[in-house]
């Protein structure tokens, strides 16, 4: 292994852009297929990966909301959030915001109150019994109406508690953030925190990017890459200290791109960039090893790479405390390492 790998192993990190219906591995689809007497287009877990041969947004997507139709249960949902927890405890995450699609799962029948309760319990119990820190953010599907997503926020509010803030995802194509200005709005009066993918290479993207300045008011942006083309967009972005949550691995599946050596110029800017895993069940990657390899073609330095994992604590969505607590976690990782 080399140092630089074990480096970033150890490293205590965070993840901030994670779907957790994007982290349901082929094994766990087969297993909750037979659970659930569903037949699955696919022999085995293997035929399943190799079929994960995505070249854009919309051909994931189809195989996303495809593969999450095996997920009935309430235990369905804690048993995919506790072995996403698991792997990423593995990987030293100690912190986690994990994105959840509830549109995907009510407009098959499923209740918003047996994807919530299974997720949570398993964030409970994961705390519990592997000290991971975990909060959940929803996301509407942008494809869908607005009156729809208003719904959703509107289902949400029984558990209010149980979430930390909204996201937006699925298909940018023709689904511009202004579309859904009056839920976020909503959203930001009820004290959700507030943020929207800007997906890769999309049509108008860096329009986009200015819409949720401009027109939402986001707190954080999911992706936003495509911000390097306009620099009045990253002289915002930097004098508002928005993060940008990036998923090198989702790059290079969707894009052809990891779109590492850009990673480096956000941090050269002093853009808060941050790396995460976004489907790592469907891109085959998890945390580690989108900094693994955002690290190696961007050929960054280890401050660059402690830059990056703290970040990600502070574009956290945790109270100042325990951003503190988890930000010195680092510095003591990093002063133990120095020389090493
Ligand atoms: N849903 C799950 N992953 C997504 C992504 N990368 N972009 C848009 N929607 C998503
Ligand atoms: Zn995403």
């Amino acid at each position: 292994m080399t140092d630089m790998r074990r480096f970033i192993e150890r490293m205590p990190k965070a993840e901030l852009h994670v779907h957790v219906e994007g982290t349901l591995e082929p094994e766990m689809k087969f297993d909750l297929a037979r659970r659930n007497d569903i037949a699955l287009p696919y022999r085995s877990a293997e035929e399943m990966r190799a079929a994960y041969d995505f070249d854009d947004l919309p051909s994931f997507l189809k195989m996303y909301y495809e593969g999450m139709g095996v997920l009935q249960a309430e235990q369905d949902f804690y048993d995919l959030t506790t072995a996403y927890l698991t792997k990423a405890h593995s990987q030293n995450v100690v912190y986690a915001e994990m994105f959840f699609d509830p549109q995907a799962h009510t407009t098959r029948g499923i209740d918003y109150d047996t994807v919530i309760r299974g997720i949570r319990r398993a964030q409970v119990d994961a705390q519990d019994r592997l000290g991971i820190r975990t909060q959940l953010i929803m996301c509407f599907l942008r494809d869908m109406s607005a009156d729809s997503a208003m719904a959703t926020l509107e289902q949400s509010l029984p558990y209010r508690d149980w979430l930390v803030g909204v996201g937006l995802d699925s298909d940018e194509k023709g689904n511009p953030p202004i579309k859904f200005k009056a839920v976020f709005d909503r959203a930001r009066a009820e004290g959700y925190g507030l943020t929207m993918h800007c997906d890769v290479d999309q049509e108008n993207s860096t329009r986009h990017i200015w819409q949720t300045l401009e027109d939402i008011g986001v707190d954080r942006i999911d992706h936003g890459v495509n911000s390097l083309e306009d620099e009045a967009l990253c002289d915002e972005i930097v004098q508002r200290g928005l993060a940008l949550t990036v998923c090198p691995i989702s790059n290079k599946c969707i894009t052809g791109s990891l779109k590492a050596v850009e990673i480096r110029r956000m941090l050269e800017k002093g853009m808060r960039a941050t790396v995460n895993s976004d489907d790592p069940a469907y891109f085959l990657g998890y945390v580690q090893e989108n900094l693994v390899a955002t690290q190696k073609e961007a050929d960054l330095s280890r401050d660059q790479v402690v830059r990056l994992a703290a970040n990600a604590f502070e574009a956290s969505w945790l109270p100042a405390e325990e951003q503190r607590g988890l930000l010195s976690r680092l510095e003591s990782y990093v002063a133990s390492e120095a020389g090493a």
